[in-house]
């Protein structure tokens, strides 16, 4: 028996960083690139993941305590009910369900995971392998986890990840549609009154999301007011842009990506391959574009009518981007 589950990619729109702070924040998956899980029956003793993308090929017990891919492993398991044999001290206590599922583990099982999105690139990738991992793990065992419940794993995974993350990824990837998100508030989607093209260009330069946020929270330690007033202007970009959206005037996002493209680099967390690409796909007719994640590296976006896209992606490679892809939003 093989069970599968695929996850997508996700740019943020608008709010990185002050996200992690309070404020509102859009992001929206991205269905060209996924990341996908296969769980299937083993002859052979205990969990094995393969993950060739990371040349990672390893028995569970055997991952290191912080190693994102055993952590998700480890928690789906708890979250079931279903501890692989050797850490179980006493099976009283029971469900029908658990004993199943248990059954299934301690004959073996190997789970593949791969994923065509880039790693360390603001694509999200390492919340997208988690949530495919989470479903195709807990289907597997007999016990799908509804999505609250992967939501609620993948952010635990998260920290491992990002040190404070503010559970954008993880929401966006899980629900897999566009979402308007406060930390520690329930889910709103976001109704998208009219779809609109976003191209997504990729420096190539790995962004270090966890010391870029670590090195925001430097920046807010150093001076909180300039900080405290730089997210507030983030949150009031994505409260405006969310309005823009769901009234079908998407069209106005550009000003408003012009904007929060400023801030972010007064937070520090833009770079002269970022802007590079930002410049050169408003030159090319994008009316607006900003940086799209963690930053210092990783991918910008642009917001392009459909006629111009090929234009702004062919200035965009021709600028130096690694990668692009054009996506709808709808
Ligand atoms: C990373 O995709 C987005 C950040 O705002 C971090 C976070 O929200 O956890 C930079």
């Amino acid at each position: 028996m093989m069970s599968h589950a695929s996850a997508p990619g996700k740019i943020i729109l608008f709010g990185e960083h002050a996200v992690v702070y309070g404020q509102p924040a859009l992001a929206v998956p991205v269905h060209q690139v996924h990341a996908d899980a296969e769980v299937s029956d083993s002859d052979r003793a205990g969990i094995w993941v393969d993950a060739p993308d990371i040349r990672l090929h390893a028995e569970h017990s055997r991952l290191a305590l912080d190693d994102a891919l055993g952590a998700v492993i480890s928690l789906v398991c708890a979250e079931t009910g279903t501890c692989p044999a050797e850490t179980i001290s006493s099976s009283s206590g029971e469900t029908a369900s658990q004993k199943d599922a248990r059954r299934v583990i301690s004959k073996g099982l190997e789970i593949k995971v791969t994923s065509s999105i880039p790693l360390a690139s603001g694509l999200g990738s390492g919340a997208a392998v988690s949530v495919a991992i989470i479903r195709a793990l807990s289907a597997h065992l007999g016990q799908p986890c509804d999505d609250e419940t992967v939501n609620k794993i993948a952010y635990e995974v998260e920290k491992i990840h990002h040190g404070t993350p503010s559970g954008i990824d993880n929401t966006v990837v899980t629900y897999g549609k566009p979402i308007f998100f406060i930390k520690g508030q329930p889910i709103e989607l976001l109704d998208v009154a009219k779809p609109f093209t976003i191209i997504i260009g990729d420096t190539g330069i790995p962004a270090p999301t966890k010391e870029s946020v670590a090195g925001v929270r430097k920046r807010w330690e150093q001076d909180k007011r300039k900080m405290e007033m730089l997210f507030g202007v983030a949150g009031s970009l994505a409260e405006v842009a969310r309005q823009s959206i769901e009234k079908g005037h998407p069209e106005r996002l550009g000003a408003l990506m012009n904007e929060n493209q400023r801030v972010l680099t007064e937070m520090g967390v833009s770079s002269p391959e970022l802007d590079k690409l930002v410049e050169a796909s408003r030159k090319a007719g994008a009316t607006g574009a900003k940086l799209s994640g963690g930053g210092r590296g990783g991918n910008m976006i642009a917001l392009s009518t459909k006629e111009n896209a090929p234009t702004i992606v062919e200035a965009l490679y021709a600028a130096g981007a690694k990668n692009v892809i054009v996506t709808d939003v709808r």
